[in-house]
C-alpha cells in the first residue's frame, strides 16, 4: 500500500461550478440538496430502518425480510437474509399486467446498423424460454454458469434466465483469451458455458466458440458438461456431439413459461472477476437481494429514470457496469434501454451522437476514454462532429469507470449536453455492485473533474494508513465505514483474501478499503477520485493487475528473465501498461527489439487478452534494485513517464542500468 502523492494534484484547483437549473430540481426525484440532505440524515438516523424501507419499497420479495442487516460475522455481512426472492421476476414478471408490460424494454442496435426492439413481455418468454433449456440440461439452483457473448439481447436473456432459476451467472469479457477463460471456468467450477459462434464488432467476424474449445482444451474443465452455442452469424463452428448444443436446437419445443426459483437474499446472483494485487485474478461474489435493490434505487437516485427515457449504457455485459446498467437496473426499473453491438468508430466515429439521435437517447452513460477519443476524431473530421446530429432528447449524462478530467467533462457537457444536462461522474468499484460516489442530477452542483459525494447511507471517508480521518485538502484512502446492500459478499473460493485485500486489520477490520486515493475539496468537501493505490491500472477504464501482465510476461519461459509492469498516464486511455523486460538472451536493438517486442505484445494477447498489452516495452540486462533486491518500481514509474530522475539513486545496487532502460519498443 502507498499513500497517494497529492501534492501536485492539490494545487490544480477546480473553480468552475454548474448547479442544476430550477426547471431540473423540480421536475427532479430527489430535490435540491435538500432532498439530498433529507435522505442522507434519514440514514443518519435510523441506518437499518433506513434500507429496510428501500428495500421493501424497491425489491418485491415473495418472502419478506424481517432481519435487514446481520453484522455478527463481519467483514461477512448479510443483508435481508430471511427474505426470498427472483431476480428475474424483479425485472420482469413484475411489470406483467402493467403499462410497462407492452413497452419496448431493448432498442437492439447491430454492429451492421439493423434494430430490433423487445417489449417487456416478449423478454419474459425469451428467458423463461432459455431458462427450461438450461433446466433440460440438468442445470440447477447453485450452479455455476460462465457466459461468454457478444454485445447483444441474448447476453442478457441468458443472465436472466440464470437468474430465474437460481443458477450464478459468472459472465467473462468476450476481448479475454482462452486462458484467461479456462482460469475462470476452474475456479468458478462451471458447469456450462454460453457462448456464440461469432461476434461482430466493426464489420469483422472474431470467433467465441473457437476461444471456447481452445480453453476448454487447455485441460481443468471437465465440470464442463454443455456449451450453448447462439448462432450469431450463418458462419460455421466447431461443434463438440454430446457437449455441444445451438440455441436452435436447446430452444426447440422448450416452453415460454418458466416459474422462476426463489432464492434467499444471499443467495450468489453472480461472480465477477476482476484483477487485484497479485496475479490471479478475483471472483467478486455478489448477493441477489443487496444487488437487486442497488441496480433499481441507483436507476432511480443517480438517473433520476422517468418512465418515457430511453437510457442507453454503452458498458459490456462483462463488466460490472454492463451487469448493474445494462442486464438488471433499468429492466428492474422497467426502463425503454438501447443495446449496442459494435464499436463508436464504425462505420465512423459518429456512431455514438447518430444513434442519440435515431433512438432518441435521453440518458447517456459512458467511459472517459470513449469521450476522449471521440472528442479527437470530432476535432479532426468535422463529419462525425456531435454538431452534426440532434441531441435534443438528451436530459442527463453520465461517466464511469475512471477519472474524467475537467478538459473532456468541459467538452462532453458542452457539445454533447448543450450546457443544459448535468454530468453524473459516477464512482464506483467491481465490489461495491453499483454507484457509491456522484452526483445527483437534480441536487448537486457539479465541479469539473468531481464525483462530488457519496449517496445518501453510504459513509464514505478519506484516512490515513491507521484509519484517522484527514482533514478536506489532504489526501489519503478512501473508505467506506459501514456497509451497504450491494457490496462485495466475499472472494470466490477465497474468504481470507476478501478479508485482507478489503478490511484491513491496522483500520479495524470492518473499513472496507476502495484501493484508491483521494481527496475532498477544502470548500465543498466534494471527494475527487486520484488513482489506484495497489498495483492495479486502469486502461481505458479496464482494470488491469500489473502482477497479472508480469506473470503472463515471465511465463515466455524461452524468452523473458524477468519482468516488471508499472502505469503511465495517457492522453486516451487514462494509464498505459509500460513493462520493463530482461530477457535471458541480452539487450536487444533496433530492428530484433522491435521483433521481439511484438512477440511478447502478442503474447500477453493470448495469456490474458488484447486489453492487457503493453503500449510500452524497454529491454534492460537487469532491472533497477534496491541491494535487498526489491525492484525500485517507483524508479520505474519515473522512467515510464519520460522523467529524468531525480530521486536518490544510491541506494540502487546498479545505478547503471537506469541508461539502458530509455528506449521504449
Ligand atoms: C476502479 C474500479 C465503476 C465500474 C467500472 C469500473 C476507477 C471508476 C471512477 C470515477 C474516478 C473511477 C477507480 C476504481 N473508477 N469510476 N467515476 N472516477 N475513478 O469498475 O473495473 O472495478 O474499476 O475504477 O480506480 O477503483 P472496476
Amino acid at each position: 500500500m502507498t499513500t497517494p502523492n497529492t501534492a501536485v494534484e492539490s494545487t490544480l484547483v477546480e473553480n468552475r461550478v454548474f448547479p442544476p437549473s430550477e426547471a431540473t430540481v423540480k421536475a427532479a426525484r430527489i430535490q435540491g440538496m435538500e432532498g439530498y440532505n433529507a435522505l442522507c440524515a434519514e440514514a443518519e438516523k435510523d441506518f437499518e430502518g433506513f434500507w429496510a424501507r428501500l428495500a421493501r419499497e424497491n425489491v418485491v420479495w415473495n418472502k419478506p425480510f424481517t432481519q435487514t442487516l446481520d453484522e455478527s460475522n463481519a467483514p461477512f455481512y448479510k443483508w435481508f437474509q430471511d427474505g426470498e426472492l427472483n431476480a428475474s421476476a424483479n425485472c420482469l414478471d413484475k411489470h406483467m399486467g402493467t403499462p410497462n408490460e407492452n413497452k419496448t424494454a431493448v432498442i437492439f442496435e447491430a454492429d451492421g446498423g439493423e434494430v430490433t426492439k423487445t417489449t417487456y413481455k416478449e423478454l419474459l418468454a425469451k428467458v423463461s424460454q432459455f431458462a427450461n433449456a438450461l433446466k433440460a440440461r440438468g442445470i440447477n439452483k447453485g450452479d455455476r454458469v460462465l457466459v461468454y457473448m457478444p454485445m447483444g439481447l441474448e447476453g442478457v436473456v441468458a443472465m436472466q434466465a440464470c437468474a430465474r432459476i437460481g443458477a450464478t451467472h459468472s459472465v467473462v469479457f468476450g476481448g479475454f483469451s482462452a486462458k484467461a477463460l479456462q482460469e475462470r471456468i476452474i475456479d468458478a467450477g462451471a458447469v456450462a458455458v454460453v457462448t456464440a459462434n461469432y461476434q461482430l464488432r466493426g464489420g469483422k467476424e472474431l470467433p467465441l466458440k473457437g476461444i471456447v474449445d481452445e480453453g476448454l482444451g487447455l485441460g481443468g474443465c471437465e465440470s464442463i458438461k454443455t456449451v450453448f452455442v447462439f448462432e450469431r452469424t450463418a458462419s460455421k463452428c466447431n461443434m463438440v456431439a454430446g457437449r455441444d448444443i445451438t440455441f436452435t436446437e436447446a430452444l426447440a419445443g422448450q416452453s415460454t413459461e418458466c416459474e422462476p426459483v426463489l432464492v434467499g437474499a444471499e443467495h450468489p446472483l453472480f461472480i465477477l472477476f476482476t484483477s487485484g494485487s497479485t496475479g490471479k485474478p478475483k471472483g467478486v461474489q455478489h448477493s441477489t437481494g443487496g444487488f437487486l435493490l442497488w441496480a433499481k434505487l441507483t436507476m432511480d437516485w443517480t438517473f433520476d429514470l422517468k418512465q418515457d427515457d430511453v437510457f442507453w449504457c454503452t458498458a459490456d455485459i462483462g463488466w460490472i457496469t454492463g451487469h448493474a446498467y445494462v442486464a438488471y437496473g433499468p429492466l428492474a426499473a422497467g426502463a425503454t434501454q438501447i443495446i449496442f453491438e459494435g464499436i463508436p468508430t464504425y462505420p465512423n466515429a459518429g456512431r455514438f451522437w447518430q444513434m442519440i439521435e435515431r433512438h432518441k437517447c435521453s440518458i447517456f452513460y459512458t467511459a472517459p476514454t470513449a469521450i476522449r477519443s471521440l472528442i479527437k476524431s470530432a476535432e479532426s473530421d468535422e463529419k462525425v462532429h456531435p454538431d452534426r446530429s440532434d441531441l435534443s432528447s438528451l436530459r442527463i449524462l453520465g461517466s464511469v469507470g475512471e477519472p474524467i478530467n475537467p478538459e473532456a467533462w468541459m467538452w462532453y457537457y458542452k457539445n454533447i449536453g448543450k450546457e443544459k444536462c448535468p454530468i453524473v461522474d459516477t464512482f464506483w468499484q467491481t465490489e461495491t455492485g453499483g454507484h457509491m460516489i456522484t452526483p445527483l442530477p437534480g441536487a448537486t452542483p457539479l465541479v469539473p473533474g468531481s464525483c462530488t459525494l457519496p449517496l445518501p447511507g453510504i459513509m464514505a471517508a478519506i484516512v490515513d494508513e491507521a484509519g484517522q480521518d484527514v482533514p478536506n485538502g489532504s489526501g489519503g484512502m478512501l473508505v467506506i465505514k459501514r456497509p451497504w446492500p450491494s457490496m462485495i459478499r466475499t472472494i470466490w473460493n477465497d474468504p481470507e483474501r476478501f478479508k485482507t485485500s478489503y478490511f484491513p486489520a491496522e483500520m479495524g477490520g470492518t473499513y472496507y478499503l476502495a484501493g484508491d486515493g483521494a481527496v475532498r475539496s477544502a470548500d465543498r468537501g466534494y471527494f475527487r477520485i486520484t488513482g489506484r493505490i495497489d498495483d492495479v491500472l486502469n486502461v481505458s477504464g479496464h482494470r488491469m493487475g500489473t502482477m497479472e501482465i508480469e506473470s503472463a510476461l515471465v511465463a515466455k519461459t524461452d524468452l523473458v528473465a524477468e519482468a516488471a509492469v508499472v502505469g503511465r498516464p495517457d492522453d486516451l486511455t487514462g494509464e498505459a501498461i509500460c513493462a520493463f523486460v530482461v530477457l535471458k538472451r541480452g539487450v536487444p536493438t533496433g530492428d530484433e527489439a522491435k521483433q521481439i517486442a511484438k512477440e511478447l505484445r502478442d503474447w500477453v494477447a493470448k495469456e490474458i487478452g488484447p486489453i492487457a498489452k503493453p503500449k510500452d516495452i524497454r529491454f534492460g540486462e537487469n532491472l533497477p534494485k534496491t541491494r535487498s533486491g526489491k525492484i525500485m518500481r517507483r524508479l520505474l514509474r519515473s522512467l515510464a513517464k519520460g522523467e529524468t530522475i531525480t530521486q536518490d539513486t544510491s541506494t540502487l545496487e546498479n545505478p547503471a542500468i537506469l541508461g539502458q532502460l530509455g528506449q521504449t519498443y
